[in-house]
């Protein structure tokens, strides 16, 4: 659970430099999503979606990229409390979605 707060953690500050500190911890364990996303003033839509500022936004609303009927149909909203729980099993709470 610790490590889900983490990643939060990043996501919500990537790019904000004041957290920088709690941001380096984060990032250890961001390594394992970084294969399919970046974050950052310079990240790209890659396999999966840009992360940043995920924290409050709407699931699937990051411009340009190309995300599943599932998840666009969800109706989330990214919070702490979701993103746990997605995270822990993508396919569980969003039905249908790829990977
Ligand atoms: C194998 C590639 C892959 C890895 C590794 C991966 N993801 Fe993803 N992720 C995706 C894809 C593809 C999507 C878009 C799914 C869709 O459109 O249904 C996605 C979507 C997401 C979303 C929803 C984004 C939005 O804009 O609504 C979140 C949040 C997310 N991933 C978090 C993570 C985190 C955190 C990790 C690391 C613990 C991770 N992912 C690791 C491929 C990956």
């Amino acid at each position: 659970m610790l490590k889900y707060a983490f990643v939060c953690v990043v996501l919500s500050v990537a790019s904000s430099p004041v957290h920088a500190q709690d941001a380096a911890s984060g990032e250890k364990i961001f390594n394992q999503c970084r294969a399919c996303h970046q974050v950052g003033e310079t990240a790209k839509n890659t396999v999966g979606p840009v992360l940043n500022g995920l924290i409050g936004r709407k699931a699937a609303s990051h411009d340009g990229y190309s995300y599943s009927t599932a998840l666009k149909s969800s109706g989330l909203t990214w919070d702490k409390a979701t993103f746990a729980d997605y995270i822990k099993d993508p396919k569980a709470k969003v039905p249908g979605m790829p990977g």
